[in-house]
């Protein structure tokens, strides 16, 4: 038997957050929700519509319908893995494009989009043993969570990481889209208004630079083994 905690896991886009908390939750046997994969799919849906394009982005027409949006996590029986799903229309394929990853952080400007997101992500993390990944997980969805870290690491180590990972998914791109799309990610996601990334005041702060993933995870489980263990 062991304390089931909640876990927060913030930072900057490609610092190992989501493969970290992945990893975490299967040994732990923790509900693993990625936050960011639901902006993402609200953005797929904006992009869908139309409400979001080069010259044009009404946000009202995406406030308007935010109630009919229905985002989750399914499993998919073949792969044995939860799937983002919007509006039970799979969509983990289409949300890591390029194109949405251009729009993504415009869209996560909006507060009452925000507002809608947290009240969908306390739903699915109901309850404890969860770890979930993001942006203001440690400082809005979750400002009691009993576990923060804040995930950085240098700008071109981050892209370098994307672009091999995107490669690797047959995604067609180069190096300098990705590098100029964390760049305005970083810079819309640290200067919005509504909750903006920053490592919560509590939380632990960690450079992955020069950590490979194993070596990461053992940092992350040497602050959440006393937390978990029965006294
Ligand atoms: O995988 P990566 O770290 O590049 O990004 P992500 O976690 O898929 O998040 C995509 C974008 O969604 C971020 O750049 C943020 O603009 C937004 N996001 C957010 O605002 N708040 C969250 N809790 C998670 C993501």
């Amino acid at each position: 038997m062991s304390n089931k905690i909640i876990i927060a896991i913030d930072g900057t886009s490609s610092t190992g957050k989501s493969t970290l908390a992945k990893r975490l939750a299967k040994k732990l046997n923790y509900i693993y929700i990625d936050s960011g994969a639901m902006y993402r799919a609200l953005t797929h849906y904006a992009l869908d519509k139309k409400y979001i394009t080069e010259s044009v982005f009404d946000s009202q027409k995406l406030i308007k319908d935010i109630n009919n949006i229905n985002i989750d996590f399914q499993l998919n029986k073949d792969n044995d893995k939860y799937e983002i799903h919007l509006n039970d229309i799979p969509v983990e394929k289409h949300i890591r494009t390029l194109t949405v990853s251009n729009y993504v952080s415009r869209i996560a400007t909006i507060g009452e989009l925000r507002k809608h997101m947290v009240k969908v992500q306390h739903s699915l993390g109901a309850g404890k043993g969860i770890i979930m990944d993001g942006r203001d997980i440690g400082t809005v969805v979750f400002p009691n969570a009993e576990l923060k870290f804040y995930l950085d690491a240098s700008t071109e180590l981050r892209a370098k990481r994307r672009f091999k990972e995107l490669i690797d998914n047959r995604h067609d791109i180069t190096y300098d889209e990705v590098l100029s799309n964390i760049k305005l990610r970083d810079e819309q996601d640290i200067n919005r208004k509504n909750s903006p990334l920053k490592a919560a005041s509590d939380s632990i702060i960690i450079k992955t630079d020069k950590l490979n993933l194993s070596e990461l995870e053992d940092v992350m489980f040497s602050y959440i083994t006393p937390l978990i263990s029965n006294k």
